[in-house]
C-alpha cells in the first residue's frame, strides 16, 4: 500500500482526503443552498442547519490535517509538456480550493457567532463549539451576522467557480491530453511507479 505521495503521484492518504472532502464540500454547498429556502419555523429546518454546521466543522478539522499531510509529503510534479500558464493556473486553483476549505467554515462560524439569536453549535449533538469573538467595529450583532452571511455566500460562489474549472481541467487532462493527472487522484499506481516494487 502506497501511503505517501511520490514525485509521480498521490498516496492513499492524499487520495482519501481529496475525495472525502470533495463529497463533503459538494454536499455542504447543495444543502446550504437548499436550507436557506426552507421555512425557518419548520421543525426540520433547525436540524438541517445543525447538520450543515457539524459537517462544516468536520471539513475545517480535516482541512488542517490535510494541510499538514501536504507539507509533509512531496507534491507530484505536473507533466513536463504543460505550458507555464497552465501550471500557474493549476497552482492558483489548488491554492484557492485549499483556502476555501478553511474560509468557508470559518465564515460560517463567524456568522453563527455574530448572530443575535445566539444559537449554540453542538457538533453531531455531542461536542459543543464556543462562539468566536466578533469585533465591535463591525456594528450591531445583526449587522455583523449579515456581513458574514454575505461573505459565506460569496465564498460559496467562488467555490462553485473554482470547482467547475477544476473538474473541467481534470477531464481535459484525462480525455484530451491523456496524461496521468486524473489517474493519480483515483489510484496510487502512478505514485508506485516511481519507487522500487515491494512484494
Ligand atoms: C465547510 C464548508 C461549507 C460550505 C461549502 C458551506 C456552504 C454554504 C452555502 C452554499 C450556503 C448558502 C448561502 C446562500 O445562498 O445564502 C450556506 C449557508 C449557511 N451556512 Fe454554510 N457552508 C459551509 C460551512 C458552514 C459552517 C461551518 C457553518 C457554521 C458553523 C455554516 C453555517 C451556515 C449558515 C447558518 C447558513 C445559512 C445562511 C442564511 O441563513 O442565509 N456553514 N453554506
Ligand atoms: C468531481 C470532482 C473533482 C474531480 C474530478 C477532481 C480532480 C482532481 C485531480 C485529478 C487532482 C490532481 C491534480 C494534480 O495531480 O495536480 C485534484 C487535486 C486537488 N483537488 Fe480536486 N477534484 C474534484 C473535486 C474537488 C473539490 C470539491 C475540491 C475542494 C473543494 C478539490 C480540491 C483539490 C485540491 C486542493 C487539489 C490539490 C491537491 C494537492 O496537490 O495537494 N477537488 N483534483
Amino acid at each position: 500500500m502506497q501511503i505517501r505521495n511520490t514525485s509521480k503521484g498521490y498516496g492513499s492518504v492524499a487520495i482519501a482526503f481529496h475525495w472525502t472532502m470533495a463529497v463533503l464540500m459538494i454536499g455542504l454547498f447543495a444543502v446550504g443552498k437548499y436550507m436557506t429556502g426552507l421555512d425557518p419555523t419548520a421543525p426540520d429546518t433547525f436540524a438541517i442547519y445543525q447538520w450543515h454546521k457539524s459537517f462544516g466543522f468536520l471539513v475545517l478539522g480535516l482541512a488542517a490535517l490535510r494541510l499538514v499531510w501536504r507539507f509533509a509529503n512531496p507534491s507530484p510534479a505536473l507533466p513536463k509538456e504543460m505550458p507555464a500558464y497552465q501550471r500557474t493556473a493549476a497552482h492558483l486553483g489548488h491554492a484557492g480550493l485549499y483556502a476555501l476549505l478553511f474560509a468557508l467554515p470559518i465564515s460560517g462560524w463567524l456568522m453563527v457567532s455574530a448572530s443575535p439569536w445566539g444559537i449554540p453549535t453542538v457538533l453531531f449533538n455531542v461536542i459543543p463549539v464556543p462562539h468566536l469573538p466578533v469585533p465591535e467595529m463591525l456594528g450591531t450583532k445583526a449587522q455583523a451576522e449579515n456581513l458574514f452571511k454575505e461573505v459565506h455566500e460569496l465564498l460559496g460562489f467562488a467555490l462553485l467557480a473554482l470547482f467547475v474549472a477544476h473538474v473541467a481541467a481534470a477531464l481535459k487532462h484525462h480525455f484530451i491530453n491523456r496524461d496521468a493527472v486524473f489517474k493519480r487522484m483515483i489510484s496510487t499506481a502512478p505514485a508506485r511507479a516511481e519507487t522500487p516494487r515491494r512484494s
